[in-house]
């Protein structure tokens, strides 16, 4: 029997923990895909337009759940302007103030994802995001006086690792995946990149790297064609790899202080009240630092909603959903289980390509240290000390 709230009929540890891990996928892939398709118009769209709409997105469900939770536990009769009063007051008073925080850290992470995503290819970004197992681990370590065994700090090790080897041995079905995405395109943009891709075929240009399979040979030759028209914005794998690993330090540190507010002892503010302080205090770094001081002078000129597509409406409504079943993982099961949800999802996603030995050898990996990471922590009964009389 199940007490406590449901979702599909699930508790909500294990619900939160299985949707997360779907969520993610698809934002990854159409988040990647939104940054470097042919924009729209003149301009690709701005990010800091699309973090700003994700937190107000994030806002109004967390209302209307902060809402529903606050009316649920007044008398039937009671006036609205009651209930919107409490709803102020639980909201704004107290330690409210402590949301700021992470707010700021959730936006700036939130920013260099579609940096890193504007200049990464999905694969590397997988691989280097998983860093955040560890810096998750440390921060819960340091911050939560969280004691993690060595057979767990071996099992998260072993997660990264995992992960990464599913991931690269797995990357030109990424590749494919994308392109096949790109491919997409032609119903949307009427000179298409696939159009490209025809030129690209029978043009060779040299480039770096591996130019023997014929994907990368025409990914090749997509750059060698991009750079003359100008068509898709090229990437800067420098800034993208900077981008993902501050964001992973950023993540440990954010999602470790978050559950540590959601589950101070003493406190019983709710989660979806938590929810609103966190997107109201992330209006503010996302409006004056994104939209105004970053981009304000080209978005006065080109406008706000410049270059969005049905792609970006999308990635934007995945990323503020994503962002709130990040918050029931923490806040029914914790930081790690909601990093191994995410692990996971990156192993479903590469399923189709069964039969890589490096598939089957760290989707291995993963499961066998998401097992031993779950089993519980043995107490050792240490003999008592021998006093030596003196
Ligand atoms: O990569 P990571 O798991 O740290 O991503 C966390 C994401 O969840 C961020 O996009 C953050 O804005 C979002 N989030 C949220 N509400 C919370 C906690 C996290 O929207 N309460």
């Amino acid at each position: 029997l199940t007490t406590g709230p449901t979702l599909f009929g699930l508790p909500m540890k294990q619900a939160s923990l299985l949707t997360l891990t779907f969520q993610n996928s698809a934002l990854i892939l159409i988040l990647h895909y939104s940054r470097v398709m042919r924009p729209p118009g003149d301009h690709r769209y701005f990010a800091s337009t699309a973090v700003l709409l994700n937190e107000v997105l994030k806002l109004a469900i967390s209302l209307t759940f902060a809402i529903y939770d606050a009316s649920r536990s007044l008398a039937p009769q009671t006036p609205a302007t009651v209930l919107f009063e409490q709803l102020f007051h639980s909201v704004f008073s107290g330690d409210s103030w402590k949301l700021a925080i992470p707010a700021v850290l959730y936006t700036f992470e939130n920013t260099l994802q579609y940096v890193a995503l504007g200049n990464l290819e999905v694969v590397h970004f997988q691989v280097l995001s998983q860093l955040k197992i560890l810096t998750t681990a440390l921060f819960m370590v340091l911050l939560l006086g969280r004691s993690l065994g060595i057979r767990r700090w071996l099992s998260l090790i072993f997660l990264t690792l995992g992960i990464s080897i599913v991931t690269l041995s797995s990357s030109s079905n990424s590749r494919n995946l994308s392109f096949e995405i790109f491919d997409l395109s032609d119903h949307f943009f009427p000179r298409s990149v696939h159009e490209l891709g025809q030129i690209a075929d029978d043009t060779v240009v040299p480039a770096p790297g591996d130019l023997s399979s014929p994907l990368t040979r025409r990914s090749a030759t997509y750059e060698g064609i991009l750079e003359d028209q100008e068509l898709v914005p090229r990437m800067n794998y420098s800034l993208g790899v900077t981008a993902v690993l501050v964001a992973a330090i950023v993540s440990g540190l954010t999602g470790v202080y978050f559950e540590k507010l959601l589950k101070e002892p003493t406190k019983t503010v709710s989660i979806w009240t938590r929810n609103v302080q966190l997107a109201f205090y992330s209006l503010f770094p996302a409006l004056i630092v994104g939209v105004i001081i970053t981009d304000g002078k080209e978005i006065s000129k080109h406008g706000f909603f410049d270059g969005y597509n049905w792609v970006v409406w999308t990635a934007i409504v995945l990323q503020a959903v994503g962002g709130l079943l990040t918050s029931l993982c923490i806040n029914y099961a914790d930081n790690i289980a909601k990093n191994f949800a995410t692990s996971i999802s990156i192993v479903i996603g590469f399923i189709a390509s069964v039969g890589v030995f490096g598939f089957l050898f760290g989707t291995a990996l993963v499961i066998t240290s998401t097992y031993a990471y779950a089993l519980p922590e043995r107490k050792r009964s240490r003999p008592p000390p021998i006093h030596i009389a003196t």
